[in-house]
């Protein structure tokens, strides 16, 4: 076998060449709170009822019109005002991405508070946008001057604000983002609130996609509890939504996909009973980490925490040593330094995840 280096490899972007790939931490024997998944899996009847409903799908054919029942499903499960439009991506990720590729006029913009999701800046990157990210305030607030003044001088085709926010898992002072809204229209460009962690938090921005030409409305099933399926959808104007429905690949939603999603929001009840017990296990860590002296943490409207503690590599590979993969967050963002990113799982595993921290502090 040859060692020396492929020269195909000549033909791929090297800026791609020295990207880091999208970090997946190997989770293998370890309790996994890093990632922000639902801890509670299908109830077993169910499971055996959308096996026989998979089973039962025409895999030989290309995905039809059932991708039309979901939309409708969606629309009515979150609220969605009459008149506007929805489309489905593979995850929200996906969408992140043809965004960035429908807006990539010559020298575009794409505008986020820092620190904040990767895919935007990565989205922008790989598409050849420019990101411009803007420090939120040291307690994780949008700093409102400087994403003004962000607006003002880049003229972002979009600006990202997530709702509640990953990994700081906070809500936006809603007249900031309402000012950051009238901002971003008045320079025509589009604001994008992607609300992934929507079923932990109690607000939405969804009433402002009804007030506004240029807001779009982001979520995904991922948080809900259906990581592994892969379904986000978007909403917006019509007008907009057609245009961005353009460059979507046109079979990326699974008939798989499709009919876990639909199944799901036919039990909708089951994921919302399973949101709230995370809701409560959220408000029992924060309590638990009042108590703990060294750990400094802020509040939570999603379904993870931010810590901060003395020495994060420490306490990161010592709740590792002790079973538990959290994510280590601290070389995101100076903003960020030394800090942890825990995730909400069942009672048990919280009081896994809590014992592990304090014993690695
Ligand atoms: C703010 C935010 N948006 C979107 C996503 C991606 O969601 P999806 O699983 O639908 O691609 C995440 C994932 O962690 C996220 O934190």
């Amino acid at each position: 076998m040859t060692t020396s280096p492929n020269p195909a490899l000549r033909r791929i972007r090297a800026d791609v060449q020295s990207m880091h790939a999208y970090a997946v931490q190997d989770a293998r024997g370890l309790l996994k709170l890093d990632a922000m998944e639902n801890p509670y899996g299908l109830p077993p009847g169910l499971q055996a009822e959308l096996g026989a409903r998979l089973g039962a799908l025409a895999l030989n054919r290309y995905p039809g019109d059932r991708g039309n029942d979901l939309k409708r499903a969606l629309a009515a499960h979150a609220q969605v005002p009459a008149g506007f439009e929805l489309m489905l991506g593979n995850g929200s990720d996906e969408l992140i991405s043809l965004l960035a590729m429908a807006c990539d006029l010559p020298g575009a913009t794409i505008v986020a508070p820092v620190p904040g999701f990767v895919m935007y800046a990565m989205s922008a990157q790989l598409q050849g946008l420019r990101f411009v990210g803007v420090p939120l305030t040291a307690d994780f607030e949008l700093d409102e001057p400087a994403m003004l003044a962000a607006i003002a001088q880049d003229k972002p085709a979009i600006l990202y604000l997530a709702y509640p926010n990953n990994p700081t898992a906070n809500l936006w002072d809603e007249a900031v983002v309402d000012r950051l809204i009238a901002a971003q229209g008045a320079q025509g460009g589009l604001v994008v609130i992607d609300e992934a962690y929507q079923p932990f938090a109690g607000k939405s921005c969804i009433g402002k996609i009804a007030r506004h030409g240029h807001v779009l409305l982001m979520r995904t099933l991922s948080k809900f509890g259906l990581a592994g399926v892969r379904l986000g959808y978007m909403v917006g104007p019509a007008s907009l939504i057609a245009e961005i429905d353009k460059v979507r690949p046109p079979y990326n939603i699974s008939v798989l996909n499709c009919e876990c999603a639909l199944f799901a929001l036919e039990h909708a009840q089951v994921f919302e009973a399973q949101a709230a017990e995370i809701r409560a296990g959220r408000a029992r860590i924060l309590t638990a980490l009042s108590g703990m002296p060294g750990v400094r943490h802020w509040p939570s409207d999603a379904n993870m925490v931010l810590v901060r503690v003395p020495d994060a590599t420490k306490t990161f590979e010592g709740m590792k040593a002790r079973g538990v993969l959290v994510k280590n967050v601290s070389k995101m963002h100076p903003l960020l330094a030394n800090c942890l990113r825990l995730t909400v799982g069942t009672a048990d595993e919280n009081a896994q995840m809590l014992a592990a921290l304090e014993a690695s502090l």
